[in-house]
């Protein structure tokens, strides 16, 4: 629960992370480093989401992206801000985002070495919901680099299980703006004053409730499912015996805003695979890893239906997959429906 904040008692995000990172001897600080490189594209984000409206950062970009999805000038303004405060530090070999069809290898010039970190990230997370001042997030995936050893990095490197992400969280642009984390010491969440530009530790241990609250998903693809989900979907609506309650429907359309609340007040949310989207529409490397991650950080659980969405070895860059994450004995109660013959 957020602590009540004494003017002298503030836990700045840079002091939470440096006091982190004296957990590990061995560290060099560089991840440290990757973090705030990452707070400070987060509060220029922020700055213009909160300015929506009344610059002209509305609107669409004209571009259709990778995805086939028109680009809106906020995804961009958003891609480009995160990858401009990490290619200059020597810390990231490579960089992949939702809104490039490629990974962009990066080189700082005067080091061979090459950068440790892989950074993978959706930018702008919920773009529909941008012009309707409805919440959207940021969703950022770190990894070392894996298949190169120096110099620029590559999609090798990027194409890597859940599990060995080093550090994986959110930006929330909503009612507050809030960063929440995991570096596998457990999930925190920071606030953004802005009257000081800072991130202010608000959520220190984040724990999810092991039944949820809400369950999450866009119930107009009823008849899309395969009756697996159905029967899931019909249990967490209308309870199943003394298996599951019935839950109370909550849906955003941005994922980062359902997963936090879900995270908060314990929740499941569920974008299933479906006739038009055989593998779901969600992408596996930058919204369901990170995310997966975070969650089973807090408590929880994330699965395509089958697998644990972190065990998953990633084939391509912008691979989608099928999801269910959120409470543990909510997402248990989903693999155990849908794993009955
Ligand atoms: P993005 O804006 O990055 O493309 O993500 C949108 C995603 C996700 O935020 C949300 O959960 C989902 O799209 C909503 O999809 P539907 O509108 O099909 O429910
Ligand atoms: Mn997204
Ligand atoms: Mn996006």
């Amino acid at each position: 629960m957020a602590r009540s904040q004494s003017p002298t008692s503030v836990i700045t995000i840079e002091r939470f992370i440096m006091e982190q990172e004296r957990l590990h001897p061995e560290a060099t600080g560089e991840l440290s480093n990757l973090l705030y490189d990452l707070c400070l594209a987060a509060k220029i984000i922020s700055r213009q989401v909160r300015r929506a409206g009344l610059t002209d950062i509305l609107g669409e970009f004209g571009a259709i992206n990778v995805q086939g999805e028109v680009q809106q000038k906020l995804d961009v303004f958003a891609n480009e801000t995160v990858r401009h405060s990490v290619e200059h530090t020597g810390r990231v070999c490579v960089v992949a985002s939702e809104e490039d069809e490629h990974p962009i290898p990066v080189q700082v010039r005067a080091d061979r070495r090459g950068g440790k970190y892989v950074l993978l990230y959706d930018p702008l997370d919920g773009s529909t919901n941008i012009g309707v001042n409805v919440s959207i997030g940021t969703i950022f995936s770190i990894h070392r680099r894996s298949a190169t050893k120096k110099g620029p990095g590559s999609l090798a490197d990027c194409l890597q299980k859940g599990r060995a992400q080093v550090a994986a969280g959110y930006i929330l642009y909503g009612s507050s703006t809030m960063l929440v984390y995991t570096t596998g010491q457990g999930v925190h969440g920071f606030t953004l004053d802005p009257t000081i530009g800072e991130f202010l530790l608000s959520h220190p241990d984040i724990r999810s409730p092991d039944v949820g609250t809400y369950y999450s998903v866009n119930e107009s693809h009823w008849n899309r499912w395969a009756p697996g989900i159905q029967r899931v979907v019909g249990a967490f609506k209308n309870g199943d015996g003394g298996k599951v309650e019935a839950k109370n429907a909550r849906y955003i359309g941005s994922l980062v805003a359902d997963i936090h609340r879900n995270l908060m007040s314990g929740g499941v949310f569920l974008y299933p695979a479906d006739t038009m989207s055989p593998h779901g529409k969600l992408r596996l490397l930058y919204e369901a890893a990170p995310l997966a991650f975070v969650v089973e950080q807090a408590g929880g659980a994330a699965t395509d239906g089958k697998r644990d969405i972190l065990d998953i070895k990633p084939t391509e860059l912008h691979q989608r997959t099928p999801l269910i994450i959120g409470s543990r004995r909510d997402v248990a109660y989903a693999s155990a429906v849908l794993g009955e013959k």
